[in-house]
């Protein structure tokens, strides 16, 4: 459930508001109804109307439902009942502006005997969250999502683990390694597994350089073009490590999994879960799963260590080239399916829109979920508004492309992309089809004489020439998914 914030230009909001009810006004002009808990109980469907509570306060917020950022099924969880475990759980919401929302659908209060609603004394799911290395820009707390600086994000080739990003939607699960099983379903009439870690572990150890990306990587930029929903990202959801496992194909095969004709997905489900159980989930098609080129791996170590928690202890899965939202933590289940994960990360998130979908028209059955990730490229030093030296600057970053498709070039221009550089890759080698992991790159370049400012901009070309769009525009979609437009920082030259 995430809200976020609405603007009062938001044609939507405005329209909801008019249309509220008449009596809802009155109620919130007049003293207030006063209801029981028993009577907001009442009121949990659209028939009945949608009430919830938060404090000693009542809202009937029926029209709402289908104006909720994370989907009316999000908010429906909470119908007829208080917000608070919601709350707490999506903390984004605990904010003035969606408060003040909030305000607007105010029918009454509590009854007095009814005013302390016994889930207000729910215990903060994130109580048992792991702590965090102070680097990291903290985008959302509870979830916990964070991104290294860009200063460090590029210091080293491998991401060292307590910098690499983290992006989690629940709160963090504490699995203990010695009960940890992960269940892996067999086919129709074959048996499916119980695995320990120790039964993982007797598989063929596959090890492997892959860099993460979140779908919603510099999404920053695309709200700067015009607003979209989510957290706002820099250019560092995207992170590079060493991960060392089974390979699904592997645990699939000896499950008794086969390559079928059909189109099937294999679905993963998290043990991280919501209030009313429902699991983190995500599906990969069949064919890659079973696919020992493709390297999927049921991770159990991230650059020589365990995994830590945030990144999925004790298992989690890495699929090289794929979005990071397929690459399920804390892996509870693995299951072969005739259709993609149910989830709502699958099937109502992660997909790309035409610019001229929003969220009256958007119908997320009609866009497939985002599976391999496009060219990308960002720089990294120097900062947007620095002052570089005159005489010569330097510049770094990082470009990768999803599939498996190699890094080939990074152009850099210092003049907004009139005139181009080509700048020198570092890193790992990658190989052909198999480029998994991202190339950094830098260029030394000549200040031009008596130039105030430059504008730096790169741009990444793949090894099947595909490119990065000059600006936003043409890419930008409501969610602010795939925001891989030409990299810009403007920097001042010292006098
Ligand atoms: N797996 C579970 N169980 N729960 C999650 O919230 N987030 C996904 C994916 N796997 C997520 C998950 C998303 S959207 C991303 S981008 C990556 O994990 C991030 O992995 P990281 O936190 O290790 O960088």
């Amino acid at each position: 459930m995430v809200w976020v914030r609405i603007s009062k230009s938001d044609s939507l909001l405005f329209m909801f508001l008019f249309a509220l009810p008449l009596r809802c006004l009155q109620a919130t002009q007049e003293s207030p109804h006063v209801y029981t808990r028993e009577e907001v109980r009442s009121h949990s469907s659209p028939e009945t109307r949608i009430w919830v509570t938060l404090g000693c306060e009542v809202f009937d917020v029926t029209e709402f439902v289908d104006l909720h950022p994370g989907g009316p099924s999000k908010l429906m969880l909470a119908a007829g009942g208080p917000l608070e475990p919601f709350w707490a759980l999506y903390a984004v919401h605990n904010q003035p502006h969606v408060r003040e929302m909030l305000a607007q659908y105010k029918i009454g209060e509590l009854s007095p005997e009814d005013k302390v609603p016994s889930t207000l004394k729910t215990s903060d799911p994130y109580i048992d969250d792991p702590v965090r290395h102070p680097a990291l820009k903290v985008n959302s707390q509870r979830p916990f999502n964070a991104e290294p600086p860009p200063e460090l994000l590029t210091e080293n080739y491998i991401t060292p683990n307590p910098i690499f990003f983290t992006r989690n939607h629940l709160p963090v699960p504490n699995l203990d390694p010695e009960t940890y099983r992960l269940h892996v379903v067999g086919p129709p009439g074959g048996q499916s597994l119980c695995l320990s870690l120790d039964d993982l572990y007797k598989f063929p150890k596959h090890e492997i350089t892959v860099t993460l990306q979140c779908a919603g990587n510099r999404r920053s930029e695309m709200t700067q073009f015009k607003e979209v929903r989510g957290l706002e990202w820099n250019i560092g959801a995207i992170s590079t490590a060493r991960w060392a496992g089974a390979r699904l194909c592997d645990v699939l095969a000896k499950a008794g999994h086969q390559l079928c004709e059909t189109e099937a997905h294999v679905c993963f489900e998290g043990l991280d879960s919501d209030p009313t159980g429902t699991a983190y989930g995500a599906s990969i098609p069949l064919a890659r799963a079973m696919d020992p080129e493709a390297e999927v791996l049921l991770a159990y170590e991230m650059n020589g260590q365990p995994l830590p928690r945030d990144h999925g202890f004790p298992v989690r899965v890495v699929v090289p080239g794929v979005v990071g939202a397929r690459h399920v933590k804390w892996l509870g289940k693995v299951s072969v399916e005739p259709e993609e994960s149910y989830s709502h990360w699958q099937r109502r998130d992660y997909k790309g829109f035409s610019p001229s979908v929003d969220w009256d028209t958007v119908d997320f059955d009609s866009a497939p979920s985002i599976q391999e990730l496009p060219v990308q490229s960002a720089i990294t030093e120097p900062k947007d508004g620095e002052t570089v030296q005159s005489g010569e600057v330097t510049i770094k970053g990082y470009a990768w492309s999803g599939g498996g498709r190699a890094v080939v070039r990074v152009d850099v221009s210092l003049d907004g992309g009139l005139t181009w550089h080509v700048a020198e890759l570092d890193g790992e080698e990658q190989r052909p089809r198999k480029a998994w992991a991202w190339r950094l790159w830098q260029l030394q370049a000549p200040v031009p004489a008596g130039r105030k400012e430059l504008n730096i901009v790169c741009k990444a070309v793949d090894d099947s020439y595909n490119v990065q769009p000059d600006t936003v525009a043409p890419i930008w979609n409501l969610r602010g998914v795939l925001s891989n437009a030409w990299h810009r920082v403007h920097v001042h030259v010292a006098p």
